[in-house]
């Protein structure tokens, strides 16, 4: 199998659905709301653009670049452009997988518990229920069906799995939020949300603290930092146009996610639950909006159910894509088969996952080392690789581009910029994310 021809994706679309597909999830829905809501409203959502501008879009030319170039997996393509000194990096990256993919499947499963309880009983008492479902072992069987059903899918191939998967699911999720959005903004008091959510206060981001959160929310929504773009990528022909799909893919990104803010809270105002807002992150998602579903009676089912399908639909593709980043990787490097790799794998992330799935505590501790070790460090890392050790990016870069302005720009972000706003936030964000670690293993 390992001699099999590397398959490519069968048009451009289905990569950039693919790609948006990774890129729009769990982070999307559940994060950048209340980050935005939190962190200074339409100020945060400036600050965030600014973020994407200066170091999401140039890491994530950055690993189409060297995806698309080696036609290898992560570990592979490093080596391949860096030699033998690169392998560790790889490596993180694989990792990286598997840390997230084992909660990011815990938070999936319960999304997908939610969207059963929409369809088949509504939502009544589940602020009381929500310690139960989240933890135990009700939380690691939905997480172990979501987890099947993405190893399934890898398992399918790059063509008939995963490029098929988005084609159906992308357009699906987009006029399921777009609904919501529309739904929303026809409830009475729906301009209170729009207000707690955009209310603008640029001192809330004028601090460390809320530019850390901004590049981590970049990194983790863009899927940047551990190679999944970079293995989505290396399915590509050469005739690709990078830039320009590293534009369209961001400009979705966040185009959703600030689409479904515009959802959620014109929701939860409407219903007179914004007290509730605050408090716990996941708690807007899972406790206060199912109490707004609850009491909005028949309707509430339904617009319930196409939340948490689009949660579901949105964690999946980009499981998906953590999924076969680990998957190539184990292709590439061993030799397997990419059925043998999807179960292997797939499985003992699900076991991974096993302790996401019993505590709150651990899930959020996991999160913290993903996004803040993991994420912004492979980052850093990789815009030095790009833009110190790789021979000629901007000659690989170029390749199916129209026009060649910019590119020295693109370098010289990589080469700068980029490490010193990551370095800054690393800093930062470090030793905090250790000391949680710490807690946890004290407690
Ligand atoms: N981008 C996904 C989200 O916003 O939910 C999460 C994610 C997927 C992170 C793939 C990293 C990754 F490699």
């Amino acid at each position: 199998m390992a001699n099999a021809p590397r398959e490519q994706w069968s048009s451009r679309a289905g990569f950039v659905l693919a790609a948006v597909g990774s890129a729009v999830g769990l982070g999307n829905m559940w994060r950048f709301s209340y980050l935005t809501a939190e962190n200074g409203g339409a100020a945060f959502v400036i600050l965030y653009l600014g973020v994407t501008l200066l170091i999401g879009l140039p890491v994530l030319l950055a690993e189409l670049t060297v995806g698309r170039g080696s036609q290898r997996s992560p570990v592979a393509a490093l080596q391949h452009y860096g030699g033998r000194a690169w392998t560790p990096l790889g490596m993180v990256f694989v990792a990286a997988g598997f840390l997230i993919l084992a909660y990011y499947g815990v938070i999936a499963g319960w999304t997908l518990r939610y969207g059963l309880m929409a369809f088949f009983g509504g939502f009544s008492g589940v602020s009381e229920r929500f310690e139960d479902i989240a933890q135990g072992p009700d939380a690691f069987s939905f997480h172990l069906a979501f987890m099947a059903i993405t190893i399934a899918i890898v398992a399918g191939g790059v063509k008939a799995g995963i490029e098929r998967a988005a084609t159906v699911l992308m357009p699906l999720l987009f006029l399921m939020v777009a609904g919501l959005a529309v739904y929303a903004a026809m409830l009475p008091g729906a301009e209170e949300g729009y207000a707690y959510y955009l209310d603008t206060d640029f001192s809330g981001i004028l601090s460390r603290e809320v530019l850390t959160q901004a590049a981590g929310q970049a990194f983790f929504s863009l899927s940047l930092g551990m190679g999944a773009m970079m293995t989505y990528a290396s399915y590509l022909g050469r005739d690709a146009n990078l830039p320009n799909g590293s534009v369209v893919i961001a400009g979705a990104d966040m185009g959703i996610a600030f689409l479904a803010g515009l959802a959620v809270f014109p929701m939860i105002f409407a219903l007179g639950l914004s007290e509730k807002v605050g408090g716990s992150t996941l708690g807007a998602l899972f406790i206060t909006l199912p109490e707004a579903f609850a009491g909005m009676g028949g309707v509430g089912r339904v617009v319930g159910l196409v939340f948490f399908a689009a949660l579901v639909v949105g964690a999946l593709t980009s499981a998906i894509s953590l999924l076969e980043v680990v998957v190539s990787a184990a292709i590439d490097g061993l030799g397997w088969g990419r059925r043998r790799a999807a179960l292997l794998s797939g499985g003992a992330i699900t076991l991974l996952g096993a302790p996401a799935a019993w505590s709150l505590g651990v899930l959020d501790v996991m999160d913290q080392v993903a996004n803040n070790v993991f994420l912004l460090g492979g980052g850093l890392a990789l815009s030095l690789f790009v833009g110190w050790r790789m021979q000629d990016p901007v000659g690989e870069a170029r390749v199916g581009a129209r026009g060649g302005r910019g590119f020295s720009l693109w370098r010289a972000l990589l080469r700068f910029a980029v490490p010193l706003v990551l370095l800054y936030v690393l800093w930062d964000a470090v030793p905090g994310t250790l000391r949680a670690v710490f807690d946890l293993f004290a407690a």
